[in-house]
Parts: C-alpha cells; structure tokens; sequence
C-alpha cells in the first residue's frame, strides 16, 4: 500500500470482528517495524503489553467507561511508558565505540536522572511515536485501530502489573473492523495550524 494511501485510510474503528484473530506471528512481524521508531538517545522508553486474555479485556472495559471495542478487538494493547529508560543507556551503547560511550553515558545520565517530570514527559513522547507506527503498520496489513485515553489508568496499570517505573500511555485496539466508519470528522485547515516563523505569522499559503 502506498503510505499516503494508509495514512488516508486510518480511522479510528469502534467496532470489530469478534471471531477474527489477529496471530501472535502477525502481532509480532508488525512489532519488528514499531521497534524502528525513534526515542531521544535511542532510548526506547516504550513497552507494549498485548493483551488478548478475554477475561483481563472484559476488566480492562470496566476501567475504561465501558467501551465496546476495549473487549471486541483481537488484542487490546496497552502502550506503556518506562520511566527510567535511561538507565537501559549502557546495554543499549554496549556495541558503540568506547570513546563515544564515555562521552554519551554521563551525558545521558545526568540529563534524565532526578528530573521525573522529564522522565514522564519522555515516556509519553516516545511511547506516543512508537504508538503511531503500530497504527499506520496495522493499517497497512488491512487491520484497523483505535488510540485510546479514555480510562482509569491505576485501575488499569494494576489490572496490568505495571510497577512504578511504567505508566500507560494509551491504549489501542487492534483487529478486523466489523463495519465501515462514518465520514472521517473535520480537520483544521493547514493555513490554520501551520503558522509561518512565529505564532503570530501568516497562514502557510496565505
Ligand atoms: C490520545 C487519544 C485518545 C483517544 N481516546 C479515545 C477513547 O478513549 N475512545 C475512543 O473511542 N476514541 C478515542 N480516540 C480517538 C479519537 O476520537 C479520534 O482519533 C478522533 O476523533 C479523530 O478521528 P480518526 O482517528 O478516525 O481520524 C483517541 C484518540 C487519541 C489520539
């Protein structure tokens, strides 16, 4: 698919085929691409829990208002942010040339280490990106998704085991739509968010 066609064809999808699975294998061949995303520092401050136990869908549906497509999709995937990703730095530098490892571990240690606003920041940032792969990969392969917020996210980080270091970011249905969406909802036009040098610049195009 051209990716100009998936990224038109992405919709947030509310209902799905509830006999309709997506494989593990075919969960897994779309993560080797979301794996690609970018973090700051290569950090990866992502962790993905797929959840596919009908039993565990159905409680994280009473922490999230009730919605029909937490319990309906093929795997529920709860994208999760780590906290304290930079202390990975070392295992994810071991095969950089020494020199630039002692020059970037300290660098990276003292950027996050004690700033735990940043280190939430981070985390949702990069889990956000890595979220938006799995979403235009899932599309690209005929499944559908949907971006989720609306949840409680300590009933569900207990439902998931997350401990300290880990939040959850999002969720995202993942699976065969039952039926087509209505009309794509309306945009702001570009000349409207895409403001020229300044905030207060012109339009693009105007
Ligand atoms: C961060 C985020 C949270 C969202 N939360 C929910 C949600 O809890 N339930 C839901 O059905 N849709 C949710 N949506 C989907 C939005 O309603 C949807 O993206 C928006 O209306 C635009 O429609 P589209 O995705 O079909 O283009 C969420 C989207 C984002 C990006």
């Amino acid at each position: 698919m051209e990716f100009s066609e998936t990224i038109q064809k992405r919709q947030s999808i509310k209902s799905y085929q509830a006999d309709k699975n997506i494989s593990d294998e075919e969960l897994d061949e779309l993560m080797q691409e979301v794996i690609l995303s970018p973090s700051s520092f290569n950090l990866q401050h992502w962790k993905f829990i797929a959840v596919k136990s009908s039993d565990l869908k159905k409680s994280i549906r009473e922490a999230a208002w009730g919605q029909e497509h937490v319990e309906s999709c093929s795997f529920l995937i709860a994208v999760c942010g780590k906290l304290n990703a930079f202390e990975d730095a070392p295992v994810i530098y071991q095969d950089v040339d020494p020199e630039i490892q002692k020059k970037v571990l300290p660098m990276i240690k003292g950027f996050y280490e004690d700033k735990s606003q940043l280190q939430r920041d981070e985390a949702i940032r990069s889990a956000s990106l890595a979220a938006m792969t799995f979403m235009f990969g899932a599309v690209n392969r005929g499944w559908d998704t949907c971006p989720m917020i609306g949840f409680d996210p300590v009933a569900v980080g207990k439902i998931l085991e997350l401990d300290a270091s880990h939040i959850p970011v999002m969720l995202l249905t993942l699976g065969y739509r039952k039926e087509d969406p209505r009309p794509r909802s309306s945009r702001r036009p570009v000349s409207e968010i895409v403001k020229m040098n300044t905030l207060n610049g012109p339009g693009l195009m105007e």
